[in-house]
Order: C-alpha cells, then sequence, then structure tokens
C-alpha cells in the first residue's frame, strides 16, 4: 500500500524531556530542546473545568506538591501546584501546562508534537474530543506543514475515536503496550496513520507487517542504545526515549 513517509524526527523525548526535566513541563521542553530534540511526546488529559492540560497519572500526587484526583481539580487549582521541585529543587515553580501554552513553545522552536491522549476514568470520548479540537485550533498555523502538524495518539479506542469525529485531518496513532491480532481492524476503523508499540512487543516480522500495512511505526520507551539501533534496523520509523543524553537527535542518522 503506498504510504507517506514518517514526516517527524525520528528521536522523541518522552513526557518533554525525557529523564532530564520534570516530566510534562515547559522546562523539559526546553531541555530537550537544548540537546536538539525536534519532537516530543507529553500526555494531555482534562481538569474539571474541561481546560486540557499536561498530566501523566490519574493523580497530582507523584509529580507535584499536591494531593488528589487531577480531572476533580479545576486548572486554576492545578496550575497553583509546584510540578518541578519534586524533580530537582532547580526545578521549584515549574507548573503544568496548558495544552495552548505547549503549542506555543512548539511553534517558537519549531519542534513536532506527539500528543497522547490521557483520559482521566470515565472521560475517554470528551477528552478525545476536547484534546483534539485544542490542538487543532492552537496548531492552525502548521496545517499544511506535516512536519510540524501534531500527532495524536491514545491507549483509549475511545478517546481516537472522539478526535476523529472532531479533528479528522489530524494523524492519529493507536497505542499498544502489547500489539493484538486485531491491530490492522482497529487501526483502520480509526483511519490511523501510525502504531505506537511498547518495544519489547515488536519482533522484526511484526515491524515489518506493520509497515506492509502502510502504517508508521514508533516504539516506546526506548533508553537502550543497543535496542534503539536494532529497531532502527528493523525499520521503525521513530523511538521514544527517557534518555534524550543518550540516544540524542542524530541517532538513527549516526547508527546508519
Ligand atoms: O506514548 C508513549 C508512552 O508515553 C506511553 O506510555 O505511560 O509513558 O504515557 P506512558
Ligand atoms: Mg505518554
Amino acid at each position: 500500500m503506498p504510504m507517506q513517509d514518517w514526516p517527524y524526527p525520528r528521536i522523541v523525548a518522552h513526557r518533554g524531556g525525557g529523564s532530564l526535566a520534570p516530566e510534562n513541563t515547559l522546562e523539559a521542553i526546553d531541555a530537550g530542546r537544548a540537546l536538539g530534540l525536534r519532537m516530543i511526546e507529553f500526555d494531555a488529559k482534562l481538569a474539571a473545568d474541561d481546560t486540557v492540560f499536561l498530566l501523566h497519572d490519574d493523580r497530582v500526587d507523584r509529580t507535584s506538591d499536591g494531593r488528589g484526583e487531577a480531572g476533580a481539580m479545576s486548572y486554576a487549582q492545578l496550575r497553583a501546584l509546584d510540578a518541578g521541585h519534586w524533580f530537582d529543587a532547580r526545578f521549584a515553580g515549574a507548573r503544568m501546562p496548558t495544552l495552548a501554552e505547549v503549542a506555543q513553545r512548539c511553534a517558537s522552536g519549531r519542534i513536532a508534537a506527539n500528543i497522547e491522549i490521557k483520559p482521566s476514568a470515565g472521560r475517554d470520548a470528551d477528552t478525545g474530543t476536547r484534546v483534539a479540537r485544542t490542538a487543532a485550533r492552537e496548531w492552525a498555523a502548521c496545517r499544511g506543514d506535516a512536519a510540524l502538524t501534531p500527532l495524536l495518539s491514545s491507549f483509549s479506542f475511545v478517546a481516537l475515536e472522539a478526535a476523529a469525529h472532531a479533528a479528522p485531518d489530524l494523524p492519529r496513532g493507536l497505542l499498544y503496550r502489547e500489539v493484538p491480532d486485531d491491530w490492522r481492524v482497529q487501526a483502520a476503523a480509526l483511519s490511523c496513520k501510525s502504531l505506537h508499540a511498547r518495544h519489547t512487543a515488536l519482533t522484526e516480522r511484526r515491524v515489518a507487517d506493520i509497515k506492509a500495512a502502510g502504517l508508521w511505526i514508533l516504539a516506546y520507551t526506548v533508553n537502550d542504545p543497543e535496542v534503539a539501533r536494532r529497531l532502527g534496523a528493523w525499520g521503525v520509523d521513530a523511538i521514544c526515549t527517557d534518555r534524550i543524553d543518550l540516544i540524542g537527535a542524530d541517532f538513527f542518522a549516526a547508527a546508519g
């Protein structure tokens, strides 16, 4: 099946800046950019007032100085929390940014975005709709530039289905911890452009099958340079990594 080549950089900083900065913050994006990275993955969810903001977990406890369910808090409450000090005192004062702020940071740095839709429990469709609408609006200036068009992904089929209705033009990728037997059916049902799979779920044969189906394939979370080289040799389009210090912007090219 004819397909467009992966238009994005091949090394993607996991949660914004990998292991170099507090995850899902503007400071993380800046850390990756300082190393020359030009694509980031981050996690987007809804505050109680429907603001789209960045956070991985359902609760704020692990990555801020607050406690509680993020989806039950207004964005003003979330914004009041320190999302940097837990990681290192140097990052004290970092905030959970809105998706709109992240869009501005990406545009000013010409950084590509993989927006992982990460719904709080029971909010899959709503989160898919609002993340996709916000992304379409905030990245409107990038329309027509495939390298800067945000790539939406999710473990949630329902969230991606809602995103497809809300912003059909934004490319979508299904996320899998384990790749199910019916991945072709699921990807086709959502008109996905890519599969994003845990790297341990991939084999050379599986990568070849995914490519033969006309899909891009991104492997996460790859922190070992040897594994990254092997995945690159199998034809994986991109890897998502915490170790942006080890697996830098020019890694695939250098690994040749
Ligand atoms: O999008 C790849 C990766 O971020 C998925 O896992 O738990 O780190 O969001 P997680
Ligand atoms: Mg993620």
